[in-house]
């Protein structure tokens, strides 16, 4: 048998993490983590390239990891590691920062998107923000990213950053770095604000109705759900364009409860809002109860989350390491021994 296929993603330590971070990317790392080797990190590195609160980044940092645990991350399969923690990270951007053209990087939606709201005051790192991307996925040589919709664009600037480098600098037949595969899964990749259909949940909506965050109380549920965005008509179906907010808070209702698409269309054809908002509150309260539950003990153990996040770390540096030897070695770096 082949090695197994080598998984890697990251969530930046920004704020709570929502539906959006859980049903388009995290859910998805826990279901496939058995059949793969899996490399789990938080982006810390990630998290300052918008203005940022040195003394919320490392509460937020080990906030994140007791999540990914809490979330059903197992040991036995993934690494869990702090960016951060691994230096080859920065250090690989320096030297893929030297082979990406600019126009790459200003072509990148998010980039546009973020710099707009930033006005003046947007940091080289915002920029390069894709670059360190690409350095945390090809360090780990993986095959296989899960990540939602949103980071697609980041993904095809990743595989073009290797075909780039691997042409310039890898022999024909032995490239140096491994194209890795985008792992998008339809369902759940794309989450919608609960205050407007059209746009994506995100950490960064000023308005704190617009996302169900995994750490909220009952009483926050429900109060954003029986807030959250509708629309006046009666009997609810997936797939209709002119009710974004009717097909986001189905496909919600659908993930949490576990039942196939096919049955919520058949449960909620003849429903109206009102019978239909108590169910998907409770339906939410009791998808997340476990994963609060488990997020309580293992903050209250500080002395483990430590010991998880130092092992992850030496795993993760060793292989980093090789890959960094080699990409220098091919970039024409020669080492002392
Ligand atoms: P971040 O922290 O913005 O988001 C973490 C993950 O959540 C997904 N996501 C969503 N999925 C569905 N619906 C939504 N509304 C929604 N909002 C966010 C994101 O697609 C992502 O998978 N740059 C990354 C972190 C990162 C990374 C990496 C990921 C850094 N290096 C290497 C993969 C590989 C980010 O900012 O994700």
């Amino acid at each position: 048998m082949g090695r197994k296929q080598r998984v890697l993603s990251g969530v930046q330590p920004t704020g709570n993490l929502h539906l959006g971070n859980y049903l388009g990317a995290i859910r998805n790392w826990v279901e496939g983590q058995s059949e793969s080797e899996n490399y789990l990190f938080i982006a810390d590195l990630h998290a300052i390239t918008v203005p940022h609160d040195p003394a919320t980044l490392a509460t937020n940092t080990y906030s994140l990891a007791a999540l990914y645990l809490a979330c059903g991350l197992d040991l036995n399969y993934s690494t869990i590691f702090v960016q951060s923690h691994v230096s080859a990270h920065c250090e690989l951007t320096w030297l893929l920062n030297c082979i990406t053209p600019l126009n790459w990087l200003e072509d990148m939606i998010q980039f546009k998107e973020k710099a707009v709201k930033q006005g003046e005051n947007v940091g080289v790192g915002l920029l390069d923000y894709p670059v360190l991307m690409a350095s945390d996925i090809l360090l780990y040589q993986a095959d296989k990213v899960p990540v939602g919709e949103d980071q697609k664009q980041h993904l095809e600037l990743t595989r073009d950053i290797v075909n780039r480098f691997n042409h310039q600098f890898a022999k024909k037949d032995k490239p140096v770095l491994k194209l890795p595969d985008p792992l998008i899964r339809k369902e759940g990749a794309r989450i919608m604000s609960l205050t407007d259909g059209t746009k994506k949940m995100s950490k960064s909506d000023p308005s704190e109705l617009s996302r169900i965050n995994l750490l909220d109380s009952a009483d926050e549920i429900t109060k954003k759900i029986k807030r959250c965005k509708t629309d006046p008509i009666r009997g609810l179906t997936f797939d209709n364009p002119e009710r974004p907010e009717c097909n986001n808070l189905l496909s919600l209702y659908m993930l949490l409860s576990g039942k196939t698409k096919a049955e919520v269309a058949a449960e909620c054809q003849d429903m109206g809002w009102g019978q239909f908002k108590p169910l998907l509150t409770e339906t939410t309260i009791t998808a997340l109860k476990p994963i609060q539950d488990k997020y309580q003990q293992i903050m209250a153990d500080k002395g483990y989350l430590s010991s998880v996040l130092r092992d992850g770390r030496e795993k993760a540096e060793n292989i980093a390491k090789q890959t960094l030897t080699q990409v220098k070695a091919a970039m024409g770096y020669s080492m002392p021994f």
